[in-house]
This record gives C-alpha cells, structure tokens and sequence, in this order.
C-alpha cells in the first residue's frame, strides 16, 4: 500500500509513547525537543486553559507559582489567583505568620466584606486618621456601631479630615436612617447581582451595608469591589475562587520532624487543621525526595483527618514514586528533581532526570493511579510550559515570577539595574530560615550539610498580570499550532521529534542584532 503523506509524519513525529520509546536510555528536557504542528481551525484566543488537578481544585489557567520564600507569600498568591492560577505560601514563616498569610489571600475583595472595619460614636475623628495611618488602610469611610454591633450611621471619608480631629464620630457621621441597607436574608443567592442592581438604581451611592434583623452590621458592599467582580465575569480567564467566591489558596506543609527524629504527626495535623480552618484550599507536602517515608507517611497522616482536602506532595521523578505518592492519597503530584533555575541538586547529588523525560516516565503511572502532575521547575519561556502540558496538569514556576513585584524581597540596584533575591530553598541562608526538613536535614545541622540550592538574583520584571499574559499567550499559539482546544486535546495530540544544537540555535533570533527582545 502506498505511503500517506500521514503516515510519514508519524514516521518523524512521533507521540510520546513512541517517541520516548525511542529514545530509552537518553535523558531529555524541554529545549532537547520541539512539538510538530497539526491541522488546525483552532483560534490561539479561543482556546480553554482550564484545569483540574483534584476533586475540588480547579484552576483556570495551569500556572501555580512556587512555595519558595523569594515567590509566594500572600501578594503573589493573590495575583495568582486573581489571574486563574494558584500561588502556594511558602512554610519559611512560623506557623502563626503562614496562617496570616493564606487569611491574607482569603479575605481579599471577594465582593461582600464580612467583618469591615467599624468605628465607635465616642471616638475622635482623630483617633480613625491615626487608626488608618498605623493599619494603612487605603479607604475611609467606616460603618458607626454601639457596643453590641448595632448600626447606628456611617462615618464619611470626605470628614475623615486633619481639620475636623477634635471632633467626635457621633458628630460627624451620616445618620442610620439615612444610610442604605439591605438584610441579610434578602441578598438572595447571587449577592454580587444584587447589590450590581442595587448600586444602578441609586446613582452617587457606593456603599451598601448589610444588617439582619435586629440591625446589626453583617457586612458591606462596595461599589468598586462589585465593579471589579462583574468585569471578571466576562474576562477569558477568570479569577480562581472557591465555592464562597474568595479566592483560592495553597500552602506548604513539610514532613515535620520532633526532637527525637520521629514524624511529628500531631503537630503536622494541627498545622493542616488550622490551614483549612482559614480556608486553605490545597496544601504541598514539599520536599526535595517525595519518594520517601517520611513523605509518605506525612501524605497519609493529612488524608486520614482529611478525607475530601486536595493534597499536592513530591517530589518525585519515577513512576514508582507517583504510584507510592498517590496511594499514601495524594491527588497531584510534583515531578521535578533538579531541573530549578536555582538548583544545583544533580551537581551535588548527582541525582535527578531532566524534566521531559521525568515527566513522561512519571505520566505511565500518573494515568494509571488516577492523580494529576504538575511540572515543578526548569521553565523559563512559555514554549516550556506547552512542551510540560503535554505530558502534565499544570506548571510551578519560580525563576520567572521571583522578578515580579508581588514577589517578597528587597529590591537592588546594580550598575543601573534592578534586581530581586531568588534562593533555592535548599540554599544555606534559605535552609537556615527554615527550609532544612524539605532536604532530610534538621535546622540546626545547616552548617554540617551540602546545600542543594544557589543564592541568586533576577533582575526585575514587570507585575505577574503582565508576566502571565505573556505566558498565556504563548500557550494559547502553542495550542493553536497543534489544533487543541483544550488542555486534554493538547495531550492527546503532542508528537515530538529532537532538536540538534545547530536547530536550538536556528529557533532563537540568530544573526541578527536584536533591538528590541521578543519578550
Ligand atoms: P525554577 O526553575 O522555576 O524552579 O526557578 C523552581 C523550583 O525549583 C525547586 N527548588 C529547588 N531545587 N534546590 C533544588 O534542587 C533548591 O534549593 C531548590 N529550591 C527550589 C522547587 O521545586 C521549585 O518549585
């Protein structure tokens, strides 16, 4: 039978199970490959980026940003999320200041504020400047109540003023009768649509309080918080929020140890007790060896109290280490050891897999025990990040946020330039601050031990709202090219074929001089 111009594609370009196949024996990462592309009516912009990655954890868009204490503390998870991702708080803090963070990213704008700031008619004007001076509140205007939370006015911003300081709330506010209210019980089950309508049919009002019987204050809307919340409804890539509209938030857990060596089980139960008590949508047990006892063991003591919270753990590059991951009862799993912008693991160790083929290899076992991977480490441009969804759920990045804004860090000028820190959190200093147990190490053995991580700088980039359009741009013509609708599609159509150093070099502007970068 005569040869089909199909079947000589498939000759070169090749699908995983193939492709990997014929390259046994040999390690590959992201820029050992290139995707071939397929017949497509595929739109890059109408292409679905939404992903599950467990019973409970959807995102839309499969970008998480890393647990590392130059990456994710509140800020960038509330950037994520906002953007459809998920950030994972680092556990370098105390336990205390963790907590704080993921209330942080729950209790941010989610159209009703439950607990809003509130002041007493005895107060002093003065005394609220001073109060939003100290707390840096960005807003002004603050609901009158007595000592039992009863509604008794609203003090306005436009009295919120030096001049008037000696004067008392109780002279300045706004009357109860003349503020607007609405019941609890009448908020119906769209509260956002409510109060959207509320605000249009009464032109110069911005603030909607919420009482219950009683008149008692229950809450508070705000005009441009439900402004913001109605404008996300039509955007492509929605905020990622939880079933109470806040947004969604991970945090990092580790496999802790007591003074005897031993897994401290009940200390690790109640720090993930008290995580999802402040709404803690997933929690990481992150580790550098997640095929590993401790690990495991950690995995079963968090699914035994429980049973419905997903738990991300790693990580891991074997199919053995999925397949023990996901029966300990994790649902997503990190594949990455070594492939970090800052890590240094396969140098000191020796050990590790470059990522596509850990990936692939992780993918047998991840299909078969039903859990979901997610592609730790080693991105650095979106076309990574199509060649990992290929065989993955979702992406962690630190390297390429570490720059942004939101991430914590100091900024530095160099000669000019500005930089943020970028650690590995197996670096000394990061060990020392309390990253050691992610290693097998204990804290106070840091200076005994080889660290598997750099201490690094990148230079600033701009916010992640920018970072990740770019990113998401080059995953939806990625998608395009390939014909894929979806993220499911993207894997089920994905044919690979090597890259020789000299076809590396054609794929980056070359011989040229570049005035502006593509980026
Ligand atoms: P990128 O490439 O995004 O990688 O900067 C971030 C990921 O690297 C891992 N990580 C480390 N790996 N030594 C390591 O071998 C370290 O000190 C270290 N710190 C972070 C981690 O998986 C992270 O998400």
């Amino acid at each position: 039978m005569a040869e089909t111009s199909s079947d000589i594609d498939n000759e070169f370009y090749q699908a995983a199970d193939a492709f990997f196949h014929a390259q046994h024996g040999l390690a590959l990462t992201y820029d050992d490959v290139t995707l071939a592309t397929l017949y497509s009516e595929v739109i890059p912009r109408d292409t679905q980026l939404d992903t599950t990655l467990a019973p409970g954890l959807s995102l839309n868009i499969p970008i998480i940003s890393s647990d590392m204490d130059t990456v994710t503390e509140s800020r960038m998870a509330i950037a994520m999320a906002l953007n459809g991702g998920l950030g994972i708080i680092h556990y370098n803090m105390t336990e205390k200041e963790q907590l704080s963070e993921v209330s942080r990213v729950k209790n941010n704008v989610h159209g009703l504020i439950h607990d809003p700031v509130k002041v007493t008619p005895e107060q002093l004007i003065g005394e609220v400047l001073g109060m939003i001076e100290k707390k840096k509140y960005s807003f002004s205007t603050f609901p009158v109540v007595d000592a039992n939370g009863h509604l008794l006015g609203l003090l306005p911003s436009n009295v919120v003023k030096q001049r008037y300081a000696k004067r008392k709330v109780a002279e300045a506010l706004t009357p109860r009768k003349q503020v607007q209210t609405i019941r609890q019980k009448e908020m119906g089950a769209d509260a956002i649509a409510r109060a959207d309508k509320f605000f249009t049919d009464h032109p110069g009002i911005h603030k909607l309080l919420v009482v219950d019987e009683e008149d008692r204050l229950h809450g508070l809307f705000t005009m441009s918080d439900v402004e913001k919340i109605t404008q996300e409804r039509n955007a492509q890539f929605k905020p990622a929020r939880d079933s109470h509209f806040r947004l969604i938030c991970g945090a990092a857990v580790s496999a802790t140890r007591n003074a005897f060596g031993e897994l401290d089980r009940n200390r690790i139960r109640d720090h993930v007790s008290a995580l999802v008590e402040r709404g803690a949508d997933v929690v990481a047990v992150s580790t550098a060896h997640g095929f590993s006892k401790g690990v495991g063991e950690t995995v079963r003591v968090v699914r035994e109290a429980h049973p419905e919270l997903p738990i991300i753990a790693g990580n891991v590059t074997s199919a053995a280490g999925v397949e023990y991951l996901a029966s300990c009862g994790a649902n997503a799993i990190k594949v990455g050891q070594g492939p970090g912008s800052i890590c240094t693991t396969r140098i000191v160790a020796g050990v590790g897999i470059p990522q596509l083929t850990a990936l692939y290899v992780s993918s047998k076992a991840s299909r078969k025990k039903g859990v979901t991977l997610l592609a730790d480490g080693g991105i650095t441009k979106s076309g990574d990040i199509v060649k990992a969804l290929t065989l993955s759920q979702a992406v962690i990045c630190g390297g390429i946020l570490a720059g942004c804004p939101e991430a914590p860090g100091h900024l530095m000028e160099i000669g000019g330039k500005m930089y943020k820190q970028y650690r590995g959190m197996g670096s000394l200093s990061a060990m020392k601050a309390g990253s050691a147990a992610r290693y097998g190490h204990t804290s106070n053995a840091t200076q005994k031990v080889a660290p598997e991580g750099v201490e690094a700088l990148k230079e600033v980039s701009p916010s992640v709202d920018q970072v990740l359009t770019q990113l998401i741009g080059g995953i939806q013509s990625g998608m395009g090219y390939l014909g894929a609708a979806n993220l499911s599609q993207l894997r089920e159509r994905a044919r690979y074929i090597r890259v020789s150093p000299a076809g590396m070099r054609e794929a980056a502007p070359h011989d040229v001089v570049e005035m502006k970068a593509g980026n």
